[in-house]
This record gives C-alpha cells, structure tokens and sequence, in this order.
C-alpha cells in the first residue's frame, strides 16, 4: 500500500522548487495534492505536468478571504484536509544599516503570518472532521542562527521554528502532527535569486556563492528538492505519528541539533 493512499494534502508554493517536488512525491505515494500558490499560471503548469491526483488552486498567504476559499476550494474537492505543507517564503538580504520596513513587513507578512493564519485554517479544518493529520512547515538552517546580511529571513525562520513548537504542542490532542523541516542550502530559483542578492551586496561574480555554499556542505553538494522528499513524505505518513512540535535538519551535514 502506499504510504498516502487516499490523503487530500494541501502544499502551499508548489508551482516551483521544493513545493512542486514535495507534490509530486505525494501523489506518487497515493495522496490527492493540491498545488496552492500565489502563481496560478505556474501552479496549473505544475498540477498539470505531475498528472492526474495534483490539482492547482489559486492562494496568497497572506490574504485572509484567499486562505479561506483556497481551504474550502479543497475541502470540497478532496473532502477535506488530511496534509498541509506550509511551504510558501521570500527571500531579502540587506546588512542591518539598511533593512526596510516594507521589506521587514513582506517577509514577515509572508514566510510567519501566511505560515500560522494557514496552519490555523487548515487545523480548524482538521478539528471540525475529527480525523486529524499532518501539518509541516518549512524552516530552514536560517532558522537555527543568525547571518550577516539576512537577518530578517533568519528572524522569519526562527519564529517558524518556534510556532511549530507551540502550535505541535497545542494541536496534537487533536491528532493533529505538526513538525517543521530545515533545508540547508537548494538549488533551484530561489537561490539563483539568492546568489544575485550575494553579488550585489558582497561584490561577487554571479554563481560564485552558490558554489561555494555547495562545496561548503559536509556531503560536498547542494540539495535538489528531491533530497528533501523522503522527510516530507515520512512526516505527512502514518509513520510519523509519535512524531510532535519537531523541526529536522535535512541539509547535508550544515547543522546539528
Ligand atoms: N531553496 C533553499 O535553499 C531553501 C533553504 C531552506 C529553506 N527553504 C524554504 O523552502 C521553501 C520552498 O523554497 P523554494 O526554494 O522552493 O522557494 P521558491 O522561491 O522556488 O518557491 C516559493 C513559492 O512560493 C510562492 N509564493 C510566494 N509568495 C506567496 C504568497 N503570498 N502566497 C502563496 N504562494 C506564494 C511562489 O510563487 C513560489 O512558487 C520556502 O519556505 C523556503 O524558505 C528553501
């Protein structure tokens, strides 16, 4: 059987990087997905190009109205929520001397309330059909200390760190599973965006920071999403049912805790 046989999971940002991967790795193992994201173009591309059990549904995070009908555009569909990855994030770098308020507001606004008004939405869900399930919110090794030049991003994963603890704590009487999963460094349009920020601020050809945080990785390379999907698949899974308020390093070695 498969490990998500006949799950209706929800995965915020999955028109690209880790969001799509994750979308496609769940309905290989059986489950009903449904790609939310802010691109609604990029999203359908992406449902259509994982097949049938993936499906896009249009959503911005950090709209209330959006986040209602995105949960009840899917509760209908797949009768319900048994899975959501909060996986939708953006990405700023400034050194503190020059952080905006409106750069501040958007990566908070985004990757820590679109993370817990989400969560919340979908664990009411959860409550009112009494079935439980699996909640899994990305961090990431930006969570885990702080970075010259990204603090607000490093501030935004640490309070999703903290909400898993709080909200895994709170929700699993419920049965409701919640735990996070911290990448470290993955290749892909995030970073490519990443490196562009680097250059200009540190002064860098391009390319030169994302190979050398790739050769700085203990295993020796940069994550593909798909070195991420085994943690995503086992804490949306039966298997992690014992599992609480937890956030796992999948990273390569970068960090331990
Ligand atoms: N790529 C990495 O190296 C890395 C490392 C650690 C953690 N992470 C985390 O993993 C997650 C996915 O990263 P990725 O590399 O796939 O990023 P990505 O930039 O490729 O994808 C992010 C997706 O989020 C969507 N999005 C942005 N704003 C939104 C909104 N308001 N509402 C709905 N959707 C919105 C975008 O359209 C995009 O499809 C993020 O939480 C990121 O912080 C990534």
């Amino acid at each position: 059987m498969k490990r998500l046989h006949g799950k209706s999971a929800m995965i915020t940002g999955a028109a690209r990087g880790i969001g799509r991967a994750f979308a496609k790795a769940y309905v290989q193992e059986g489950a009903t997905v449904a790609l939310a994201d802010i691109d609604a173009a990029g999203a359908e591309q992406a449902a259509a190009g994982i097949g049938s059990g993936a499906y896009a549904v249009p959503l911005d995070v950090t709209d209330a109205a959006s986040i209602a009908d995105a949960v009840a555009a899917v509760e209908e569909r797949a009768d319900g929520v048994d899975i959501l990855v909060n996986n939708a994030a953006v990405f700023d770098l400034a050194p503190i001397t020059k952080i905006s308020r409106e750069s501040f507001e958007r990566l908070f606004s985004i990757n820590v309330s679109g993370t817990l008004f989400m969560l919340q939405a979908v664990a009411r869900s959860m409550i009112a059909r009494g079935r439980g399930g699996k909640i899994i919110n990305m961090a990431s090794q930006a969570g885990r200390r702080g970075e010259a030049l990204v603090a607000v991003y490093c501030a935004t994963k640490a309070a999703v760190i903290s909400l898993t603890q709080s909200a895994g704590l709170d929700l699993i009487k419920h049965g409701i599973n919640v735990n996070a999963i911290a990448p470290g460094v993955v290749d892909g349009a995030h970073w490519d965006g990443v490196d562009a920020l680097f250059a200009r601020y540190e002064n860098r050809p391009l390319g030169e920071k994302k190979r050398l945080v790739g050769e700085a990785v203990p295993l020796g390379r940069m994550a593909t999403p798909e070195d991420l999907t085994g943690m995503a698949v086992f804490l949306a899974s039966a298997e992690s049912d014992y599992v609480v308020a937890q956030t796992f390093n999948v990273d390569g070695g970068n960090w331990m805790s």
